[in-house]
C-alpha cells in the first residue's frame, strides 16, 4: 500500500512517539543506503513514513547525508507530501529560541553535495524559484498556530556544509544578506523532493541565535539540544496537526507536475 506523507525529522525528533501500527521498511536504492530504516506507521487515523535524518544514534553529518537515497526512498513508498523537521539558528532578532519558522527561501552555502538526480545521460533543470511548496508550507504554519507555537511564516534559510558552526563574520554577513535562520541539512532535500515531483516544506525549530548575537553566547550543541528537547513535543503537535489536515486535503499545487517542462534530453533526436 503507497504511504503518501512523508516526514523526515532531524537533530532531536529522532522518533514519533505517537506512531502506532509501526514497522520498519529498509529500503535499497540506486544511490545507496538511506539514513536508516523507514517506519512505517499511523499517526491519527493516517498512514505516514517518518525516517530519522542523522540515522539512529545521531551518526551522519550533514555533509555524509546520502539526501538522493533519503529522497528516492519516500517516492518508493509513494510519498507525495515530505514534511522537514530541522533544528536551526536564528539570524533575526526577533526569531527567538524555542520558536517554529516556515522558511520559502533558501541560500546555498554547501560544497560538493550531491543535490540532483540528474547527469548520467539524463539533463533536466526543474524550476526552483519557488523551492518550497506553498500549500504544504501554509498547512505547517496553520498546524504551528493551532498548536500554541509562536511561529513566523516565510524566511530565508542559509544551507551552511559544517558540521562547524559560522565564524561570526559569516554569521554577520548572511544577516546583511537578509537571511533569516541557518541550518545544514534542508536545501538539497527541498531540491531532490521537487526533482521527486513531492512537495517539501519544513518546520524550523530555532534552537540559538548562531553566533552574531552580542546578548547571547554562540552556538554549541549543547545549547541546540537542550532547547530541542523543550520543544520536541511542540514539533510533534505540529506534525500531528498537518498530517491530520492532509489526510482530507486533496494535492492542487504544481509540485507532482515539476517534471513536466524540466526535461531537455531528447532520445528521439540521437542520430
Ligand atoms: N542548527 C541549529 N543551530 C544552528 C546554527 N546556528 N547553525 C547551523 N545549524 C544549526
Amino acid at each position: 500500500m503507497s504511504i503518501q506523507i512523508g516526514i523526515i525529522g532531524g537533530s532531536g525528533l529522532y522518533d514519533m512517539a505517537e506512531l502506532t501500527d509501526r514497522h520498519e521498511l529498509t529500503i535499497d536504492t540506486p544511490f545507496g543506503p538511506p539514513s536508516g530504516p523507514y517506519v512505517t506507521g499511523t499517526l491519527g487515523g493516517t498512514r505516514v513514513a517518518f525516517l530519522a535524518r542523522h540515522g539512529i544514534g545521531h551518526r551522519i553529518t550533514p555533509s555524509e547525508l546520502n539526501f538522493r537515497a533519503n529522497i528516492y526512498g519516500f517516492k518508493t513508498l509513494g510519498v507525495e507530501r515530505l514534511l522537514s523537521a530541522s533544528a536551526v539558528g536564528s539570524l533575526r532578532e526577533d526569531l527567538a529560541p524555542l520558536d517554529l519558522v516556515i522558511p520559502d527561501q533558501f541560500i546555498d552555502r554547501t560544497r560538493g553535495r550531491v543535490g540532483t538526480f540528474f547527469g548520467d545521460g539524463i539533463v533536466g533543470h526543474i524550476a526552483f524559484a519557488d523551492p518550497v511548496c506553498g500549500d504544504l508550507a501554509q498547512v505547517a504554519y496553520d498546524a504551528a498556530v493551532t498548536a500554541g507555537a509562536t511561529v513566523h511564516k516565510g524566511g530565508t534559510y542559509v544551507c551552511m556544509e559544517g558540521p562547524a558552526f559560522s565564524t561570526r563574520a559569516e554569521s554577520h554577513l548572511y544577516r546583511a544578506w537578509g537571511a533569516h535562520i541557518i541550518g545544514m541539512t534542508n536545501l538539497q532535500e527541498a531540491k531532490l523532493a521537487r526533482e521527486a515531483e513531492i512537495c517539501y516544506a519544513t518546520i524550523a525549530l530555532v534552537t540559538d541565535y548562531d553566533c552574531w548575537h552580542p546578548d547571547h553566547d554562540h552556538v554549541t550543541v549543547e545549547m541546540v539540544i537542550n532547547t530541542l528537547h523543550q520543544n520536541a513535543r511542540t514539533a510533534q503537535r505540529v506534525i500531528a496537526g498537518a498530517v491530520s489536515v492532509l489526510a482530507t486535503a486533496p494535492r492542487t499545487c504544481g509540485c507532482g507536475q515539476a517534471l513536466a517542462t524540466a526535461i531537455i534530453t531528447r532520445p528521439e533526436i540521437v542520430p
